[in-house]
Formats: C-alpha cells, structure tokens, sequence
C-alpha cells in the first residue's frame, strides 16, 4: 500500500468497526472506551464479551475480521496464533494493525519463557512487521493495573502482598496510558512502523506501591517480601500444581531483579504527554472503588 493511500486510512475507519480482540480485558476494555468516546465503531470481541471471539475456535475468526480495516490484537499467551490470524485480517482487507506485545522482549535476559510466552510474542511481532500491512506494536511494562484487576488484585483488598520481590522496582504503567498509546495508533497516520516501549515516569518499589494504594484508598496494606523457596510452597499449599507455582514466581523475577525498573519514553513520543505517575493511578482507581472489598 503507497503513502497517499496510508494517508486516507483515518477518513476510513470512520466508516468500518475497529476490532479489539481482548476487549473485555486490562487494555482492550479500555481501548474500547476510548474509542467509543470519539464516536468510532468498535467491534468488542472476546469469549465472553458483545462479540464472542476465541482464539482457539478459527471459526470465529471470519466473524470478527469482516468488513475490519484496523485491528488492536491482544494474543493469547503461549500460541502463535497471531500469525495465521495476521494472514486471514490480509484476506479481509485490514490494513493497519497494533500488537499488545511487551517490553523486554528482544531482551534474552529478561526474564525465563515460562509456559513458550516470550516465544509466542516474538512470533507475532515478527508476523505483524512481515504481514505487508501498516503497523505498530504496543510494548508496555508491568501495568499499574496488576494490583486493581490483575495478579496481585486479589491480595491488595486482602490487606497483605506476599511476593518474592524483594526491594525490586518496576516502571509501571497505566492502562489508561497503554489505551491512549494504542488508539492513537488506531486512529493516526503517523504510528505506523513504530515500536513503543512504555512505562510509568519512574520506578516503584512493592513497598512504595502498597503505601501509595494505602493513602489513596484508606485501607492498610502491606507488603511482605517472601523467598523464591517460601512463596512456590505457599502457592502450592493453595492447590497450584508445583509448574504452576515455579512459573508464577518466575513471572515476579523481573520485578524483584529490577529488570523493569528502566523508564521507557513511549507515551511522550506517541502522545506528546508524559505517562501518569502510580500515585495518579492509585487515586483514580480508588476513586472509582477499585479496592472496595
Ligand atoms: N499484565 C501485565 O503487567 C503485562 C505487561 C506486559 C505485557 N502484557 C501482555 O499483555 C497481554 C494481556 O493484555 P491485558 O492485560 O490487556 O489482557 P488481560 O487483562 O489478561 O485480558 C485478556 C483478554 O483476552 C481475552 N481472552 C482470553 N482467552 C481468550 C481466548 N481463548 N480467545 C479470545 N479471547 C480470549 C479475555 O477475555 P475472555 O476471557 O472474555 O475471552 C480478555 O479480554 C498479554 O499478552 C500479556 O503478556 C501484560
């Protein structure tokens, strides 16, 4: 596809639905938002959302692809399943996708690939850039969001965060950011090709972060720092198979190294602002009684 025709792509997605694969989960319900609120057709598709996708049923595929020109894909973990995907949204005319990815994946040392994610992630970078289609790939860091919606949400409203962590911090990034970065290269011309690493402004540690959810929510929380040893047998005294716990905790290994604790510049280059800060996060969320028990 030339330029010119790159360059009437936005005037076009006026006119077709958007698709958000994942749509009813951390990114996808809020790329969702954002672009309902610009007036834009969505097609929401998820197991269990307005549009019933699932990535595991190729039958469902056709549906969700018919008469798309932009897509936002959030995979799922652990398959390539992006790339045959990537190959049908060809055959359907779609002409500009953005991939959920994540940051620290052409990095071999960042963390172990528990469960062929990174494998996986890798594959579907690689099929997106080959596809011939327009292009850019979302690679954010730890979302704020895991201690409201995700892994460590559970145990916040709990009071107590046991994790092997240590004193390691992570750049989280709000989703509202991840969401904003992702429209933007849904809707705009000039995202294309791009890759944006994103992260929060600034590094915070587990401690600092329960602190912070303490003070905007007015619910004591702490954290407690566990061993690697300690936490794989409490998850395993829960009923998780010892694979399911030893991939659990290899998942926090980044967190308690520090290997996302780097500051990534991509909500500035993509949206012109800088990130929202954890504290930004934290109030908003309690705001909206992300913590109520
Ligand atoms: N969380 C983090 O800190 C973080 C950091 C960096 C990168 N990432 C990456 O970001 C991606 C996850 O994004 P997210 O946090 O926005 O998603 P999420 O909150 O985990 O939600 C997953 C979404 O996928 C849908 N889904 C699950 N299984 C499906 C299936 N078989 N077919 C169709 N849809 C399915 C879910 O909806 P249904 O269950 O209704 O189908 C849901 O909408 C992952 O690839 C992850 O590796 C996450």
């Amino acid at each position: 596809m030339d330029r010119l025709s790159f360059g009437r792509l936005t005037e076009v997605m006026s006119e077709h639905p958007i698709l958000v694969t994942g749509a009813t989960g951390k990114s996808g319900r809020r790329v969702v938002g954002q672009l309902r609120a610009r007036g834009l057709p969505v097609r929401a598709a998820a197991r269990g959302g307005e549009h019933i996708f699932d990535w595991t049923d190729s039958g469902t595929w056709d549906a969700a692809l018919e008469g798309v020109r932009a897509a936002y894909i959030v995979q799922l973990d652990g398959t390539k399943l992006v790339r045959p995907f990537v190959e049908r949204a060809v055959r359907h005319g779609v002409r500009r996708i953005v991939l959920a990815s994540g940051r620290g994946i052409d990095n071999p040392d960042y963390a172990k690939d528990s469960g062929g994610v990174l494998e996986g992630i890798l594959d579907s970078e690689a099929a997106v850039r080959e596809s011939g289609l327009e292009w850019t790939i979302s690679r954010p860091g730890w979302f704020a969001q895991n201690f409201s919606e995700g892994f460590f949400a559970d145990a916040v409203r709990a009071g107590e965060l046991r994790l092997p962590a240590g004193d390691g911090a992570a750049s989280f990034v709000d989703a509202e950011d991840i969401a904003a970065v992702v429209v933007a290269a849904l809707t705009e011309d000039q995202h294309a090709g791009r890759i944006y690493e994103l992260s929060g402004p600034r590094a915070v540690t587990p401690t600092e972060a329960v602190a912070t959810i303490s003070e905007a929510s007015g619910r004591a929380i702490r954290y407690v720092p566990l061993s690697v040893e300690g936490y794989v047998a409490e998850l395993v005294r829960q009923g998780l198979s010892p694979a399911d716990a030893e991939a659990f905790a290899d998942v926090i290994e980044p967190l308690r190294e520090g290997t996302d604790a780097y500051v990534s510049d991509g909500v500035q280059r993509a949206l012109g602002r800088p990130p929202r800060s954890f504290a930004e996060f934290a109030k908003s969320t309690a705001e909206a009684g992300g913590w109520r028990v």
